[in-house]
């Protein structure tokens, strides 16, 4: 459930109308709701009460500081796959040892800031990963502390893309060799070996692929202990999927007690990695009508565009639009589209819409996840502004880009001056 609501035709975010907002910070802007948050982050940690725990919300879902920061002052860890995720977890406050680091590809500069920093632990992905770690560890004077990320093999049934579980896909180490490399890894002096991961997919809308994956890594997990390798943590990975138009998703409550039957005879502390069952509905981009276009196909052209919400072009994505001012009477079909010079620039398609008109405004729902944090300046667009709503008042977590930001960095060599 979330925050976002009309109230008398009017949509409000909390007790704030949307509309407001845009007059102040201009359009476009992505718009989060704190207590949709902190519900959402509630809900999922409390869920698993009866498990020894820690919730990692999946920085790469949506990484704005203040967004990191209202879950590490909920007592979360942070899901990190990269130097710059880890730096923001960092600059938000998190505490390191609730930090874990994933990632089919880190650099060695990369290992290194996350040892120094102290990590809870890397997800190894690789046996030359492996190596490069123990060396590294050794040049600190350290101890690394690994798990490897396995791959179980299971499909997750969501689109392939975000299918990470399969073999096919370049994420962990075949399930079926990790018991061999969890041996070489122990004879390794600079490694400390903490547990086990898995991360199947993204969007899943049922419990049986994440139940087989922990029924899976359960059997590799006791073998290991049955061998004296140690299993402190079980890391499950994020997953769980939203409601983006119909589809039904498991409550977490009940994705958790799925998890917990089958984690039963596996104890250790269990590790999750939510992104999108946290902020995706947390969030909405809000966008102005700049043009409509009629003719054999309909066309509303918005300021918002691929750059900044790119699910739809991207995966095919369905994104509920939504107008701010709840116009009524007929409907048409077209397209929502951006300035983008790509055909591939909508947000919608073929869709049912209201007749909006140049000025009106409007919302893109579920875009809390995966929106801001995968757009880019293609077509040098400034990346758009972020704003949370929270008791009645609304915070600017980050300014719009000035065409200033967008050279920076850039320099012209001195021989294109002469
Ligand atoms: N842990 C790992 C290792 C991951 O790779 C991911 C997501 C997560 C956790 C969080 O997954 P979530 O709970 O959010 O499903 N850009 C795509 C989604 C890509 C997901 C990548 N990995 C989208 O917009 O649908």
């Amino acid at each position: 459930m979330h925050f976002f609501q009309h109230k008398d035709g009017l949509l409000h975010c909390e007790e704030v109308m949307v509309e407001e907002i845009a007059r102040e910070v201009g359009t476009p802007f992505y718009l989060y709701s704190y207590r949709t948050l902190v519900r959402h982050f509630r809900a999922f940690d409390s869920a698993f009460k009866e498990l020894p725990h820690l919730v990692c919300y999946s920085a790469k879902a949506n990484s704005n500081l203040a967004v990191l920061k209202t879950f590490i002052n909920l007592g979360g860890g942070v899901d990190v796959v990269s130097g710059g995720e880890l730096f923001r977890a960092l600059r938000a406050g998190a505490d390191p040892s609730k930090i874990v680091y994933s990632g089919v590809g880190k650099s060695e500069e990369e290992i290194r800031y996350a040892l120094n920093e102290g990590v809870l632990m890397l997800n190894v992905e690789s046996y030359q990963e492996l190596h490069l770690i123990d060396g590294i560890a050794s040049k600190l004077g350290t101890k690394a502390p690994i798990s490897f990320r396995v791959n179980p093999d299971i499909d997750p049934q969501t689109h392939p893309y975000i299918a990470t579980g399969v073999k096919q896909t370049k994420f962990g180490i075949d399930i079926d060799r990790a018991l061999g490399w969890y041996r070489d890894a122990k004879e390794l002096p600079h490694l400390e070996i903490r547990g086990v991961s898995c991360h199947i997919g993204s969007q899943l809308t049922e419990v049986g692929p994440f139940v087989e994956a922990l029924r899976r890594v359960k059997e590799l997990a006791l073998q290991l202990r049955g061998e004296g390798i140690e299993v402190e943590y079980v890391d499950l990975g994020g997953g769980l999927g939203i409601t983006y138009h119909q589809e039904e998703p498991p409550h977490p409550q009940e994705y958790a007690q799925a998890i917990i039957e089958e984690g039963k005879d596996l104890p250790c502390t269990y590790i999750f990695e939510p992104g999108r069952v946290i902020v995706g509905n947390a969030g909405i981009l809000v966008t102005r009508v700049l043009y409509t276009k009629e003719g054999e196909k309909n066309f509303v052209v918005v300021d918002a565009a691929m750059n900044d919400l790119v699910r739809p072009t991207l995966y095919g994505a369905y994104q509920e639009i939504a107008s701010v001012s709840e116009k009524g009477g007929d409907e048409k079909v077209a397209d929502m589209v951006g300035p983008i010079c790509e055909s591939g620039d909508f947000l919608a398609r073929d869709r049912l819409m209201p007749y909006f008109e140049p000025g009106d405004l409007v919302a893109v729902m579920s875009a809390g996840a995966y929106g801001f944090s995968m757009s880019s300046n293609y077509n040098s667009r400034p990346r758009v502004s972020e704003v949370l709503v929270r008791d009645g008042a609304f915070y600017l977590i980050r300014e719009r880009e000035s065409y200033e930001d967008l050279i920076q960095g850039e320099k012209i060599p001195p021989f294109l001056d002469e």
